[in-house]
């Protein structure tokens, strides 16, 4: 079902992993919709994901950068304007790591240099990407920005601990910056607050099929899938929404707005 809704827009998609990626699958929405972007990753992700096979798919070029590296992001933005033939029109980051939760720490024993990191990669790394591409003057005038967040930046989740942080940090920034970026250059920045999704970040927390179970319950129209979130993101990045900005959208097939629904009361029912 494309119709052209990103031709001759340009941008960067950080993230893509795997094939279960939200990110992986939105390249390839993008693709469809007419877009041309590059693909980037940690360093050591490259190594472990298999984004090479997507960029073959898209035709996009690879250019590695950790996102927590101020000089890896200008190089990033730089060769992406480079490559693409001129100033971007969307960004998604889609990026999110604890080295807390990778190790399986509880809520009372963080470790406080992993927390820091947490927050550095999950983050900060938005605030980064923001303003690199300002300093570089990156974007062309109502170009959209996008970070991916999840409910437990509002809500408390016992096994999601310092990503709970990561995430309502990410959503701030997505207002503040969004603010001076559209007051300066007319350019949006929102969070997507996505439903659980079977990837790779989603299931290292534990409790995942539990909450992932709950979730679907909870949602009157259960939960949206990665593919339904790269629909979004292609909303999101398209004309149609222009003047959507400083905003965390829930993409949760109604579970925020939910309290409890027939199919959880029955299954309670004793
Ligand atoms: N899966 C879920 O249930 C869910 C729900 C809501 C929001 N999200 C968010 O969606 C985003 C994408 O996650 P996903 O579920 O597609 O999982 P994923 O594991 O496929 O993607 C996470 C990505 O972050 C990248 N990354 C980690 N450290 C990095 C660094 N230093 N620099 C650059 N990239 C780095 C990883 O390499 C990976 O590609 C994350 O922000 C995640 O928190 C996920």
């Amino acid at each position: 079902m494309a119709n052209n809704l990103l031709k001759g827009k340009r941008g960067i998609i950080f993230g893509a992993l795997d094939e279960n990626s939200i990110a992986w699958k939105t390249a390839l929405k993008v693709k469809e919709e007419g877009g041309s972007f590059t693909l980037t990753n940690a360093p050591i992700a490259m190594r472990l994901g298999t984004i090479n096979q997507l960029a073959k798919e898209c035709n996009a070029e690879v250019i590695p950068a950790d996102a927590t590296s101020e000089q890896d992001l200008t190089n990033l933005f730089s060769k992406s304007m480079e490559v693409l033939g001129g100033k971007l029109d969307f960004v998604l980051h889609s990026i999110g790591m604890s080295p807390n939760i990778r190790k399986g720490k509880e809520y009372g024993d963080m470790n406080y240099d992993w927390y820091l990191k947490t927050i550095d990669i999950s983050a900060l790394s938005f605030h980064k990407v923001l303003q690199t591409s300002e300093k570089l003057d990156a974007m062309n005038e109502w170009g959209s920005i996008i970070a991916l967040s999840y409910i437990a930046a509002q809500r408390a989740y016992p096994d999601y601990t310092d990503m709970a942080q990561a995430k309502a940090m990410l959503e701030s920034i997505a207002r503040s910056y969004g603010q001076r970026y559209g007051t300066k250059k007319k350019v949006r920045v929102n969070t997507i607050s996505q439903s659980p999704t079977k990837t790779t970040a989603g299931t290292g927390i534990s409790g995942f099929d539990v909450f992932f179970d709950f979730a679907q319950m909870m949602s009157p129209l259960g939960n949206a899938t990665a593919e339904d979130c790269a629909n979004y993101c292609v909303a999101m990045f398209s004309d149609y929404t222009r003047m959507v900005t400083m905003q965390n959208l829930m993409h949760d097939g109604g579970f925020s707005s939910s309290g409890i629904t027939n199919e959880l009361i029955e299954r309670l029912s004793k």
